[in-house]
C-alpha cells in the first residue's frame, strides 16, 4: 500500500495519495489548493487515480477536483448529497485494486463531512486534527461534533490519525494518542466541558502555551 501526506499549499492544507502497489489503482483525498503537487506525487508513483475523495465540501478541500479529474478521469467522492459523480453513505466501502477505503459519517464541522478508513490509517478531514478538533459555529453543530467524535474514539488506538490541516505540533497522530493528549478528546464524557473548551478556546491556547 502506498499512503502519502501532500503539503497541498493553501492554510496548511493537506492532501493525500493512497495505491495499490500490485495493481497501481489510487484514490486521492481533497486534492487542494494545490492539486498539481499531488499530481506530482501520482506521476512519480505511476498510479492509475480512480477516485477523487473530499472529506467535506469547504472549497480548501475540494477546488482542486477539477483539475484533478481532468488529469486522472477520476470519479468524485462525496458524502451524499455533496453532488460527486458517486455519493457515498455511512459504512460505505470502496476499493482500489487490493486497497479498501471505508467512509465514516462525522458531520459537525459541515454536515457532509467524512472520515474515511483505510488500512490502519483513518483521514480525519476537519473533523480531528492533532491536538484539536474542527471548527464549529453553533452549540448544535458543536452536539452534532461531539457526537461524530465519539464515534472516532471508539476506534483501534493504534488506527493512525491523518488530518486535513497541519495545525498541530505533529503532522500525524493516532487514537491513543489524541485520548492521552487532544483537550476536546478529553472532554468527551461532558458536552458541557466540551462546548466551554470551544468557547474558551483562544483564551485556554495561551494559558497553556499552545500554537
Ligand atoms: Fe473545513
Amino acid at each position: 500500500m502506498i499512503f502519502k501526506q501532500i503539503n497541498s499549499g493553501g492554510d496548511r492544507n493537506y492532501a493525500y495519495l493512497i495505491g495499490c502497489e500490485n495493481t497501481k489503482l489510487a484514490a486521492v483525498a481533497d486534492p487542494s489548493p494545490d492539486p498539481t503537487l499531488l499530481m506530482k506525487e501520482i506521476e512519480k508513483y505511476e498510479l492509475d487515480v480512480i477516485y477523487i475523495f473530499n472529506t467535506h465540501s469547504h472549497p480548501d478541500h475540494t477546488g482542486g477536483n477539477d483539475y484533478l479529474k481532468k488529469s486522472t478521469g477520476a470519479k468524485i467522492v462525496t458524502f451524499k448529497g455533496g453532488g460527486g459523480d458517486l455519493e457515498v453513505s455511512d459504512g460505505a466501502v470502496l476499493n482500489a485494486g487490493k486497497v479498501s477505503f471505508e467512509f465514516i459519517h462525522t458531520p459537525g464541522h459541515t454536515q457532509d463531512s467524512v472520515c474515511i478508513k483505510t488500512g490502519d490509517n483513518l483521514i480525519t478531514g476537519d473533523t480531528l486534527f492533532v491536538g484539536k478538533v474542527g471548527g464549529t459555529y453553533t452549540e448544535e453543530e458543536a452536539k452534532v461534533e461531539f457526537h461524530s467524535l465519539k464515534k472516532l474514539i471508539s476506534f483501534p488506538e493504534n488506527l493512525k490519525v491523518w488530518p486535513g490541516h497541519n495545525y498541530g505540533t505533529a503532522p500525524s497522530s493516532t487514537i491513543l494518542n489524541e485520548k492521552q493528549t487532544n483537550p476536546f478528546i478529553q472532554r468527551l464524557n461532558d458536552f458541557n466541558e466540551f462546548l466551554w473548551l470551544k468557547q474558551n478556546w483562544a483564551a485556554y491556547k495561551v494559558e497553556h502555551g499552545i500554537k
